[in-house]
């Protein structure tokens, strides 16, 4: 267990003093805190984390605690193939699925690089003939919609690459995602939509999920009956991304237009293939998808080869165990000051959450301390007219603010008297981080003239922790390298608490008691003079009043 290393026990005794730590303090006495506590990446892109409650010594000691739980060696394990999903006895390969390395990534003694690169070329094809309207409607029209159903892994990665580079879309292109079951978001992704123009791209791993399927059935009633149900429909309006290939054959999917993928990817770390691939590349273009593809590859060399110290991946991830098992903030905040990137903190909710929030250890022993923390998010500047009060003044919580040098749009004009729309959104993600840091004490508040019994209000405490992630340009290839950074910040954490990541045995219950109660459902719409009484006395209740007002 990771708590009885002594590295564990040093960095317990570390966090004593850290509680004390004053950062307006630490950066007036040192003048290089921020070259100490940042990292450059690729020359450009800037990790700073000296606005972290740590000293060079608590970095020091977290290093240790990476090399006690052989951080590099899981790492070199989990690019390799090993089977490190003990509980599904699987590889965790999403890093082989953009691995230009020209390297062969073996599973059970195969090279999985020419699948890999086949469903790619499959993609590259696929998309284009759409582009170039060689592939047609059953009416002959080109495809102008794409609606990409599926749910959690098999939808939020591909829904905030497609936000983030919405800019880059090609022309004329629209991209819908249906995930929910609720009926309002077929009724609403749909509605402005001409089927002889749409393709579906029915996206799951497993082909089974409950949500998926029954979505996928709806548009398939609402496609055939829109288009008289011209017996090419399925053929020509619907492709399917998954490993399941019976099941997607049985659905009547063309067994050319399947994307397979393989059960080394993990469904929230699957972005990188046909899952993201094939509504990216539709939407985006082929060539913004490697953009993709590469710029995650570089962020998993980097992972792989960069020292603890010069390491972005790692240093976030050992911050996080910090905030998290020292300090006792157990909830932390996803900031983009970057309107494209407002499905990012949704993403990376699911890769984390999913991923770290665990009760045992890989032994299966309780874990004594909390593993993954709450992660949400917003862009800034609207989570500043919302939940900032409170990370400014009530409970602590750790930050990651995520800007850019250039927008993707230029709005606005720059003049001696005024700021563009970008320049003004930028004070924001410079100012935000120090009055977290620095905030603003009781005796300068008073100096402000501030009546007294309004001091206690206006005073700011400061010492909350943030790090500032500084890139050039939100680009194909830059969204790469976010998402890989905090992917492998996951794992990092999973790998110092000797937690499983990669499987997600909690979200099984509940799909179990929902089997039961859609049973019960259907019984009551064959016999709705039954009463319900099998469940507890709670659900028995509620169920019958919602069975017999919703009639
Ligand atoms: O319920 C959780 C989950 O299993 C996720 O891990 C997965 O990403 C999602 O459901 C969708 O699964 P599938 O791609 O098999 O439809």
């Amino acid at each position: 267990m990771v708590t009885q290393l002594p590295e564990w026990e040093r960095l317990d005794n570390e966090a004593k003093k850290a509680k004390k730590i004053n950062l307006r303090q630490e950066f007036a006495l040192d003048p290089h805190r921020f070259q100490s506590l940042s990292i450059t990446f690729d020359k450009d892109i800037i990790f700073d984390f000296s606005r972290q409650l740590v000293t060079k010594e608590t970095m020091r000691q977290l290093y240790d605690l990476a090399e006690a739980q052989k951080v590099r060696e899981k790492i070199q394990d989990m690019f390799h193939g090993k089977k490190i999903n003990i509980t599904e006895n699987r590889a965790v390969l999403h890093t082989a699925l953009r691995n230009l390395s020209g390297k062969a990534v073996e599973v059970d003694g195969k090279d999985v690089m020419p699948d890999v690169k086949a469903v790619l070329s499959q993609i590259k094809d696929f998309s284009e003939k759409i582009h170039q309207k060689k592939c047609l409607g059953v009416t002959g029209k080109p495809f102008k919609n794409i609606v990409a159903i599926g749910i959690g892994g098999s939808y939020l990665g591909p829904e905030f690459v497609a936000e983030a580079n919405r800019v880059y879309a090609k022309p004329g292109m629209k991209l819908r995602f249906l995930a929910n079951v609720d009926g309002t978001d077929f009724a609403q992704k749909t509605e402005d939509l001409n089927p002889e123009e749409t393709l579906m791209v029915v996206i799951s791993k497993t082909f089974t999920t409950a949500e998926t399927m029954m979505n996928a059935k709806t548009c398939k009633q609402w496609m055939l009956s829109s288009l008289n149900n011209h017996p090419e429909t399925v053929k020509k309006h619907f492709v399917a991304v998954s490993t399941n290939i019976k099941a997607v054959t049985e659905f009547g999917i063309d067994p050319t237009n399947i994307f397979s993928f393989w059960d080394w990817v993990g469904g929230r770390f699957s972005v990188c293939s046909a899952v993201g691939g094939v509504p990216l590349s539709l939407y985006l273009g082929y060539e913004n998808f490697e953009g993709l593809l590469s710029g995650a590859h570089k962020m998993d060399t980097h992972f792989i080869e960069a020292p603890l110290e010069e390491n972005i991946p790692i240093t976030l991830g050992l911050l996080g165990i910090w905030n998290n098992n020292f300090l006792g903030y157990n909830c932390r905040a996803l900031l983009p000051y970057c309107q494209a990137l407002n499905r990012f903190a949704a993403h990376i909710q699911q890769v984390d959450m999913e991923s770290n929030g665990k009760r045992v250890n890989c032994e299966g022993k309780v874990m004594p301390i909390t593993t993954g923390p709450v992660n949400f998010g917003e862009p800034g500047t609207n989570g500043q007219h919302s939940f900032y009060q409170l990370i400014h003044q009530g409970q602590i919580v750790p930050a990651d603010f995520i800007g850019f040098i250039k927008p993707q749009y230029e709005v606005g004009e720059k003049s001696a008297s005024a700021v563009d729309h970008h320049q003004e959104l930028m004070s924001n993600f410079f100012a935000q981080p120090d009055a977290l840091a620095f905030g603003k004490t009781e005796q300068e508040v008073r100096e402000e003239g501030v009546p007294e019994f309004l001091v206690p209000h206006k005073t700011f405490p400061g010492n909350r922790p943030s790090s500032l992630l500084l890139f050039p340009k939100l680009t194909p290839e830059t969204t790469g390298m976010l998402l890989a950074i905090y992917e492998h910040r996951t794992a990092v954490e999973g790998f110092i608490w000797g937690i499983n990541s990669f499987d997600q045995w909690g979200v099984e219950l509940g799909k179990v008691l929902g089997k039961n109660i859609r049973k019960r459902i259907q019984e009551y719409n064959g016999d709705p003079k039954k009463k319900v009484t099998e469940f507890n006395p709670s659900t028995n209740n509620l169920l019958q009043i919602f069975l017999d007002q919703g009639r």
